[in-house]
């Protein structure tokens, strides 16, 4: 009677050990938690925008197929410059291969690996953090206009919000960005270098102002 299976189990363990060492199937604590942590949780955590948190292992397994379909769609992280736009990156798009590496490890059962493992979830410091909800609606908004191609609106938006946070690299250098997508150069430029100075270590922010540099050159 259990001979067959404990047969065919064997069979297939031949099979597999005769073949490459198969990848391990990924996990949360290894594979999916860096990225979730760098690039979703900043929204999706108690007081800010997202509708919900993703700050745990059982917080992203609940909604693994649903993060999978944002992803794929390249719906979430939101983000305004969009590729092809003067090459200006954005460090808050996924990779195409995070994007696929969420998508298989949804396939493989979204295993947790061990909790040992899991890194530590972000600690939100003010710096970055929107707090006032006045200004997550117009950052929201901002990001609205965008993605709608509504720029002029969009900057009327973000210029405030980056206003409001004159020391966050990280803001400055979106609004540069949006600055050099809505075509005003000259104001880009500006802002790109008070990003650098705020953060000399960040090499999207030098990316994307030797772009602009580029891009002011070629006219
Ligand atoms: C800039 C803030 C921000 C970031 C970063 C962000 N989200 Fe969101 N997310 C939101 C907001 C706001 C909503 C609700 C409004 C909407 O659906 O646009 C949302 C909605 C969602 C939804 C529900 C979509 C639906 O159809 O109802 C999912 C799933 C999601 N986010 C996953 C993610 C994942 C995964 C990441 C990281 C790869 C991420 N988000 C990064 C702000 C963010």
């Amino acid at each position: 009677m259990w001979s067959e299976p404990v047969l065919a189990a064997s069979l297939l363990a031949l099979a597999v050990a005769s073949q490459a060492a198969p990848a391990a199937p990924p996990t949360f604590a290894r594979d999916i938690a860096p990225i979730v942590y760098q690039n979703c949780s900043v929204c999706h955590h108690p007081g800010e925008t997202g509708p919900f948190s993703l700050l745990t292992y059982e917080d992203v397994k609940k909604r693994a197929h649903q993060i999978e379909a944002v992803t794929q769609s390249r719906y979430m992280p939101p983000w305004p410059p969009q590729p092809g736009y003067g090459d200006f990156q954005d460090e808050r798009r996924l990779t195409a291969q995070q994007i696929s590496l969420i998508a298989d490890w949804v396939r493989a059962g979204a295993l947790e690996g061990a909790p040992s493992e899991i890194p530590p979830p972000p600690q939100f410091t003010a710096n970055w953090q929107l707090g006032p909800p006045d200004l997550n609606s117009r950052y929201n908004l901002a990001n609205a206009f965008a993605r709608a191609g509504k720029l002029d609106q969009a900057l009327e938006q973000f210029r405030i919000v980056a206003a409001a946070y004159p020391q966050s690299a990280r803001l400055q250098s979106q609004f540069a960005a949006l600055l050099a997508r809505a075509g005003k150069w000259p104001e880009a430029l500006a802002q790109f270098d008070k990003a650098i100075a705020l953060d000399p270590s960040d090499e999207t922010t030098r990316k994307n102002r030797d772009s602009l540099i580029k891009q002011m050159a070629a006219r």
